[in-house]
């Protein structure tokens, strides 16, 4: 089985990116997994913090290794914007893939300080197992939540400075860069800006380090190609997801009011994650 590391470096040499889903429950895990599998690409399997407590650290883990090794298929498990050293190190003792410790709203050397805690921690681990941990860090604030927002929150969306991230990199050691390039957390009724490809550019040759485009949700098909031709890895998106699930439970409750069967209750939701998971690896799978 190839390591989450190798698959990033494989879509970084096809010119294509990863897609990174995150779950609440098990539909969604299912969803995700289907379409992948339906396109034959890797996937990442997103908790954050709140999803996390949800679905169970342990559980999380067991339940993609269970696929993984089952299916002999690569999907992997992130710890999805963890904002504390503790919580990244009880994700890594549990056997996550990769971590995401999210200083951004640090200044940026306490983002360094404590991102630098946690690439030193994964490295430990790594060395003493077999495993091959991932950390990733965010520089340059693109707003937090994945909900519907009105507008751009206060504060987000100031674009992470090129030399800045070639020293924060230098500084920390991390493996990938979530750089804040036009993307917003969330959808935005308004709109989102687009991706600034320049800066993508720019930012990867001076970090040198894989990027990774977080704020998916409610972005243009086109600045997801013109992104991952640009620099991008791996794309995050969870709010289009949560919106469908949401939206597919409504109307299957609306529809049939007898139900009782929750997995007769929830399919309709599964199959709305699976048909905007599948269009979007499509999109940056460079896919028709
Ligand atoms: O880490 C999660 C993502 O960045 C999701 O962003 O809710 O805008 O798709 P999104
Ligand atoms: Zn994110």
């Amino acid at each position: 089985m190839k390591t989450l590391r190798e698959c990033v470096k494989e879509a970084e040499d096809k010119g294509v990116a990863i897609g990174h889903f995150n779950i609440s429950n098990l539909e969604a895990l299912h969803a995700i997994y289907n379409a992948a599998k339906k396109l034959d690409v890797p996937v990442i399997i997103g908790v954050s913090e709140g999803e996390e407590k949800f679905v169970g650290r342990e559980e999380a883990v067991a339940l993609v290794k269970v696929i993984r090794e089952r299916d002999n298929y690569p999907i992997y498990v992130n710890a999805d914007h963890h904002y504390s050293f503790e919580t990244v190190k009880a994700t890594i003792d549990a056997g996550f893939d990769a971590v995401i410790i999210d200083g951004a709203n640090l200044s940026f050397e306490e983002n360094v300080k404590v991102t630098k805690e946690c690439v030193n921690y994964a490295r430990k681990v790594s060395s003493e197992t077999s495993r091959d941990i991932l950390v990733e860090a965010e520089l340059g604030y693109i707003g937090s939540g994945s909900n519907i927002k009105d507008t751009i929150p206060e504060g987000a969306g100031i674009k992470t400075d090129p030399e800045e991230a070639r020293k924060f990199v230098e500084l920390t050691g991390i493996d990938m860069l979530a750089p804040s390039v036009g993307s917003i957390h969330g959808l935005i009724k308004s709109g989102k800006p687009h991706i600034d490809t320049e800066l993508v550019k720019k930012i990867r040759q001076t970090a040198g380090v894989p990027l990774v485009l977080h704020g998916g949700s409610g972005l243009r098909d086109e600045d997801f190609t013109n992104g991952v031709k640009a620099g991008i890895s791996i794309v995050h998106i969870n709010t289009e997801i949560r919106v469908a699930y949401v939206e597919g439970l409504k109307k299957s409750l609306a529809d049939k009011p007898e139900e009782v069967a929750p997995y007769k209750v929830t399919e309709p939701a599964e199959k709305a994650v699976e048909k905007i998971v599948e269009n979007r690896l499509k999109l940056f799978n460079m896919m028709k």
